[in-house]
């Protein structure tokens, strides 16, 4: 039988962190974990709170859109303090540290399509957003949201099924959501010091993405950009090289791998 309930003391107990995740909020059911970690903020946190939930009734997800979050998934939200000059490698942090668990406790291959979404097989399985508040040059907070289809039998969600996947369905059998958040909030440390101490994380990030070298189509904002994504910029950005042999660079979107 898979350990399968999750708790404040469940994951806190010997994690193997110095602060993250050494303060965990958990709640069945919440509107979104995003909400809360705010709420938490104005009250002080301390970095690396985590606030997690089995259910959220109003999930968020990146460009406006909802993010569904039933009972059986792992939602939740981590609360930063980063120095600005890392703040735009928190997207790679976050896709990196779900890959690296993920795969740790599955043994299921991820690969992660610009920015931040997690595949398994070409279906998402991931979805991570990063919320955060920058005034006079200094980053106030970050909070990384992130949202994974643990348990879930897409076929009972037929609005996602031709894009989801889930761990479950991927294996044919339940997996230790709580052996994964343990390991992911690990994983979030590690590259968070690394990136603290001046270290790079980029070039695994890099090396993650499904996207590069393919045929995309870009919508970013009312835009639409097609073309190869040729590479990555040390910032996140995306550089696209279109037909007439032109080269955009792209800070925020949502990749279409054309053909799919
Ligand atoms: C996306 O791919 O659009 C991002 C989805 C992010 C979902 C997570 S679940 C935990 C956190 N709480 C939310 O309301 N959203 C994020």
């Amino acid at each position: 039988m898979v350990e399968n309930s999750l708790s404040a003391a469940s994951i806190i107990s010997n994690l193997e962190t110095r602060f993250v995740g050494q303060r965990v909020i958990y709640y069945p059911s919440l509107t979104s974990t995003m909400d809360v970690a705010r709420r938490e903020i104005q009250q002080g946190a301390v970095e690396g709170t985590v606030i997690v939930a089995d259910e959220q009734t109003v999930g968020r997800g990146r460009l406006k859109r909802t993010w569904l979050s039933p009972k059986g998934n792992i939602a939740l939200s981590v609360i930063l303090y980063p120095e600005i000059a890392y703040l735009s490698s928190l997207i790679m942090l976050a896709s990196l540290a779900v890959v690296r668990s993920v795969e740790a406790v599955t043994g299921l291959k991820l690969e992660i399509k610009w920015p931040n979404d997690v595949l398994i097989n070409g279906r998402k399985v991931c979805g991570i957003l990063i919320e955060n508040d920058v005034r006079g040059g200094m980053v106030n907070y970050a909070i990384i949201g992130i949202g994974i289809n643990a348990n879930l039998r897409l076929a009972d969600f037929p609005e996602i099924l031709p894009v989801a996947t889930s761990l479950s369905d991927e294996l044919g059998r339940e997996v230790s959501r709580l052996n994964i958040v343990r390991r992911l909030l690990v994983e979030v440390e590690k590259l968070y010091l690394t990136l603290s101490a001046g270290g790079s994380i980029y070039e695994e990030w890099r090396d993650s993405l499904v996207t590069l070298g393919k045929e995309v189509r870009v919508k970013s904002g009312e835009t639409i950009y097609e073309g190869v994504a040729e590479s990555v910029d040390r910032d996140g950005s995306l550089l696209l090289r279109g037909p007439d042999d032109s080269l955009t660079r792209i800070i925020a979107g949502d990749v279409t791998l054309r053909g799919d």
